[in-house]
C-alpha cells in the first residue's frame, strides 16, 4: 500500500477490461477515486464500478473512445466535477489487429496508430494541459509493450504504435521534468487478458508463446497494476521517462537460453 495515493483522482482509458480493469481495482484499493473509460463496453465498466462501490471506492465510468478529439478533456471535466482533482492519468486503451504487411489495408494501420499512439498524445496532452495550468506535480503512465522494443511481424502497426509511444513517454517525461510531473511506461510481456484469449485458449498457439518467455508463463494482470501502482506512488518520485517492463524475461533474447 502506499499513502501518498489515499485520495487522488485517476483516469484510466480502456478500463472496462484486461489490464485497464486492473489498474483501476488496483488504484482503488489504494483509496484512489477512480474515472474508468470504456468504448462499447458499457456493462464491463459498470461491473468495474460496482466492484469499486461495494468495497467503499468511489469510482464512475464515462463513455468516449480515445482516438478522437475531445474525449480526454471530457474525462478531466468528468474527474473535476464528480472528485474536484486530477493527480493520475493513465493511457491504457489499446488494440491489435494483425496481418501481413504487404496485405495491411491503409484503415487498418490508420486505426490501430489513432487508438494506440494519437490517443496516447491526445490523452497526455489533455492532462498535462490541466496539470501546467494548474501547477500540479501529475503523474502520467503510459501503456506500452514488449513490442516497443522486439518486432512482431502480422503486428507491424502495433510494434510501430508502441516504438512510438516509447519515444513520446521519453521526450515529454523531459520535456516537463522541470515541472516536477513524471511520465513513465510500462511494457507488458504477454498477460492473460481478452487480447491473449484466443491464444491461450488454444494448446499449441500457449505452449508457443510460453516457450519466449524465460519465467514460462503469461502474467496475470494484477501484476501490471502493481507496477502502475509503483510508478504513480512518490515510492518512485526520481524515476521518469522509464518503460517498466513487466514481461516474465520476454525481453532478455530467450532464444538464447538454452543456447551455448
Ligand atoms: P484488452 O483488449 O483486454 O483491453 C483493451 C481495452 O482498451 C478494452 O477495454 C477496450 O475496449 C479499450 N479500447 C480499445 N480501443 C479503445 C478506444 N478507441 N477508446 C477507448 N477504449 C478503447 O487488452 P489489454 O491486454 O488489457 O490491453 C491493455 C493495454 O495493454 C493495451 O494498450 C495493450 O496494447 C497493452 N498490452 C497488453 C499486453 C497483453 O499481453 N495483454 C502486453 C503488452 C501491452
Ligand atoms: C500484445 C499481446 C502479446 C504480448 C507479447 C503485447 O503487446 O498485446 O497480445 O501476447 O505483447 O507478444
Amino acid at each position: 500500500m502506499y499513502p501518498d495515493l489515499n485520495g487522488k483522482t485517476a483516469i484510466i482509458t480502456g478500463s472496462s477490461k484486461g489490464i485497464g480493469a486492473s489498474i483501476a481495482l488496483r488504484f482503488a484499493q489504494e483509496g484512489i477515486n477512480i474515472v474508468l473509460n470504456y468504448n462499447s463496453d458499457k456493462q464491463g465498466a459498470d461491473d468495474i464500478v460496482a466492484q469499486i462501490t461495494a468495497k467503499g471506492g468511489r469510482a464512475i465510468a464515462v463513455q468516449g473512445d480515445v482516438s478522437k478529439e475531445g474525449v480526454a478533456d471530457t474525462l478531466i471535466k468528468a474527474a473535476l466535477d464528480n472528485f474536484g482533482r486530477l493527480d493520475i492519468f493513465v493511457n491504457n486503451a489499446g488494440m491489435e489487429h494483425p496481418a501481413h504487411t504487404h496485405e495491411m489495408t491503409l484503415e487498418n494501420w490508420q486505426k490501430v496508430i489513432d487508438v494506440n499512439l494519437t490517443g496516447v498524445f491526445l490523452g497526455a496532452r489533455a492532462a498535462l494541459q490541466y496539470f501546467v495550468d494548474n501547477n500540479i506535480k501529475g503523474n502520467i503512465i503510459n501503456m506500452s509493450s514488449v513490442h516497443e522494443q522486439i518486432p512482431w511481424p502480422r503486428f507491424a502497426h502495433y510494434a510501430a504504435s508502441k516504438g512510438g509511444v516509447k519515444l513520446f513517454n521519453e521526450t515529454i517525461a523531459m520535456e516537463y521534468a522541470r515541472q516536477g510531473i513524471r511520465v513513465n511506461a510500462i511494457g507488458p510481456g504477454a498477460i492473460n487478458t481478452p487480447i491473449n484469449k484466443e491464444k491461450m485458449n488454444d494448446p499449441e498457439q500457449k505452449a508457443a508463446l510460453e516457450a519466449i518467455i524465460p519465467m514460462g508463463y503469461a502474467g496475470e494482470p494484477e501484476v501490471v497494476a502493481n507496477a502502475a501502482a509503483w510508478l504513480a506512488s512518490d515510492e518512485s518520485s526520481y524515476v521518469t521517462g522509464i518503460t517498466l517492463f513487466v514481461d516474465g524475461g520476454m525481453t532478455l533474447y530467450p532464444a538464447f537460453m538454452n543456447n551455448g
